[in-house]
């Protein structure tokens, strides 16, 4: 079953912006999305969430209802004058709804901040900023989620936990990542798209359930391969 379909193209103030895409994304499964910076990436995030503001979108566009997805940013958009546990609680305030402070907290548990639940985002690292981030669109518990680079401010081996860790909490929900980073792609994707001017092309991920070992053999040989792809600046015959 399709979760998000964009069939069509995006402009802004006229200029096209996506030209003539085709992204389906399979439901309960996570899809990977690979491209060069400003090829529209996080555009296609900010559609399928409905917060495209200033995009026109021609063609067919399939998104979830209201309150189906959660989008992480490509920036924490972390408020500054809120804790860790306050800024991962944010979701149930703006609805106006007690929060759930003792999940907030587990959470953070889960992506090891335990200790800093209390700390303002100014006395945290990029890294463990990115964290809270995480925290904050896995208490929304939607169907649907968008990550935007959510691991790029990681260290390699926190990245292999959390990478570990959203895989088993959104198992069975539709994911769609961003990422800059081939190596996570073919961890993580049961599909794998790379985005070019030309529209998004389709790679065939390795095989096998996520996340996969990353000394996994397959794993390597599509790593390489969509490094040779993004190096190469165009899609080329395989
Ligand atoms: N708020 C904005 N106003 C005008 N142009 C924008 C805005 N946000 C993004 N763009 C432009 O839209 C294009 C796609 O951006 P984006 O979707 O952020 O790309 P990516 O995430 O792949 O790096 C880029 O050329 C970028 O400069
Ligand atoms: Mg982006």
């Amino acid at each position: 079953m399709t979760a998000l379909l964009l069939r069509g193209s995006a402009l802004r103030g006229g200029r096209v912006l996506l030209r003539d895409l085709d992204l389906a994304v399979a439901a309960g499964q996570w899809t990977c999305l690979l491209g060069p910076s400003g090829v529209g990436k996080t555009t296609i995030l900010r559609l399928c969430a409905g917060l495209a503001n200033g995009v026109e979108w021609r063609g067919r566009l399939v998104t979830p209802g209201p309150g189906q997805v959660a989008l992480m940013a490509q920036d924490d958009l972390l408020l500054p004058w809120l804790s860790a546990r306050d800024n991962v609680a944010l979701g149930a305030r703006l609805r106006g709804v007690p929060p759930d402070l003792a999940q907030a907290d587990r959470l953070l548990a889960r992506v090891g901040l335990a200790g800093r639940a209390g700390h303002k985002p100014a006395a945290l690292s990029g890294g463990e900023r990115q964290r809270v981030a995480l925290a904050r669109t896995l208490m929304e518990d939607r169907p649907v989620i968008l990550l935007d680079e959510p691991f790029s401010a990681l260290d390699a081996g926190t990245r292999a936990r959390m990478q570990d860790l959203a895989a088993e909490l959104l198992a069975r929900r539709t994911v769609l990542m961003v990422t800059h980073d081939p190596a996570e792609a073919a961890r993580l994707g049961e599909a794998i798209h790379i985005l070019t001017g030309a529209g998004a092309e389709r790679i065939v991920p390795p095989a096998g359930p996520i996340p996969r070992a990353v000394e996994d053999p397959g794993l390597l040989r599509v790593q390489a391969a969509l490094l040779a792809r993004l190096r190469a600046g165009v899609p080329c015959a395989a």
